[in-house]
């Protein structure tokens, strides 16, 4: 390629490089002084140094420069890149400066001015009822006990007096862990009850001792009143000389803490592998409120669909077989345990109709309580 006029009479491309190199040259500055903005600062910048800007654009014309001129262009367009880039520096460092300075003398905010005031956050409805729960059983000196929610298939069924083929480890249907190798392993799951804890209490301590366990849990259930996660408290006491006449007293004195002290208790026998004898225990609906006599309030409370009662909790005198597997001697030991769930006495206390509204989240919910 040589550097010959074009045949419109137009410039060279020398020619072309030269004129706007000194145009570019000779007004950088003053195009950068005439900004008031960062944005327009930036602007008049990419309009030279931009992808389609004036310096670039000229910077493609070196390609058609005679080889022998080429050096002193390419020296002379780089050198002009470097000013224009340092001036657009330059620009913007005093320009984030001024607008610093003005920030500073502009009159400060108005710290009188009344705050919006922080939204106070608020305990979730289960925390509350285990709070109160564990209140109410160290009031009754019972401690607190805890135990891990991954758990040995065994020390949720064998040790508390399931046979292994028991249909309660079917009626518990559990969630097994997946070994690496994408199997199941099946000596380990999620606990499917707090029950756990009295195992692992019982071959960590000596008795005597009472202790109330709350935790999560895991059974495949699903429906508006389970949920396949939630929350249970054990109880157990161990000692010498405990009947069920203890348990009687101790669990009628929870029902009258929780529910008020008119509320009837009834007891009816249940099975349990690892209690014997077993049972449930029911409080008088306290959204009815039978005691009082109105029946057909009772008959279309759908609390307690009409059967005055709330099914609460389970419980027994612990199994002589499990104070074996735990290594107790059960002819000196006697005891007695209990289960409920913390979901369902928050469902029952708040008015819940869905359990799983206690596990999205949404603030609507969780700020009506
Ligand atoms: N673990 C039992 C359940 O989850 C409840 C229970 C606990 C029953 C202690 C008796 C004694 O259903």
């Amino acid at each position: 390629m040589s550097d010959q006029p074009t045949q419109d009479g137009g410039l060279t491309p020398v020619q072309t490089l030269e004129q706007g190199l000194a145009e570019v040259e000779s007004s950088f500055v003053q195009a950068f002084e005439q900004t008031t903005t960062e944005p327009e600062l930036r602007a008049a910048n990419a309009q030279i140094l931009g992808p389609q800007g004036q310096l670039t654009s000229l910077m493609k014309l070196m390609r058609d420069v005679p080889g022998d001129r080429r050096k002193e262009f390419g020296q002379r367009s780089n050198g002009i890149k470097k000013a224009v880039q340092s001036a657009f520096e330059d620009a913007l460092a005093s320009m984030v400066k001024a607008e610093r300075a003005r920030e500073l003398a502009e009159t400060p905010w108005d710290v009188t001015l009344p705050g919006r005031g922080a939204v106070a956050g608020r305990l979730h409805p289960i925390t509350r009822v285990r709070h109160e729960l564990l209140d109410l059983f160290s009031s009754l000196g019972f401690e607190a006990a805890s135990g891990p929610e991954i758990e040995l298939h065994e020390n949720n069924f064998a040790k508390l007096g399931f046979p292994d083929d028991h249909p309660a480890a079917d009626m518990q249907d559990s969630f097994f862990i997946q070994k690496p190798d994408g199997d199941h392993d099946p000596g380990v799951i999620l606990r499917a009850h707090t029950s756990t804890v009295q195992v692992r209490t019982m071959l960590a301590r000596k008795p005597p001792l009472a202790i109330v366990a709350p935790g999560v849990v895991y059974r495949r259930d699903d429906d508006a009143t389970h949920s396949p996660m939630f929350n249970q408290l054990e109880g157990l006491v161990v000692d010498e000389n405990i009947s069920f006449g203890d348990l009687k007293g101790v669990l009628t004195l929870f029902g009258q803490r929780l529910f008020g002290p008119e509320v009837p208790v009834r007891f009816r026998p249940s099975y349990f592998p690892f209690v014997e004898p077993g049972g449930e225990v029911d409080y008088g609906c306290v959204f009815c409120r039978p005691w009082e006599g109105d029946e057909a309030r009772t008959a279309g409370c759908n609390i307690c669909k009409g059967t005055g009662w709330l099914e609460i909790l389970g419980c027994g005198m612990v199994h002589p077989v499990v104070f074996e597997n735990v290594g107790y001697d059960p002819e000196r030991w006697k005891g007695f345990a209990f289960g409920l769930g913390l979901d369902r006495i928050a469902m029952i206390k708040y008015g819940i109709p869905n359990i799983k509204l206690m596990f999205e989240n949404d603030v609507r919910f969780l700020s009506g309580f």
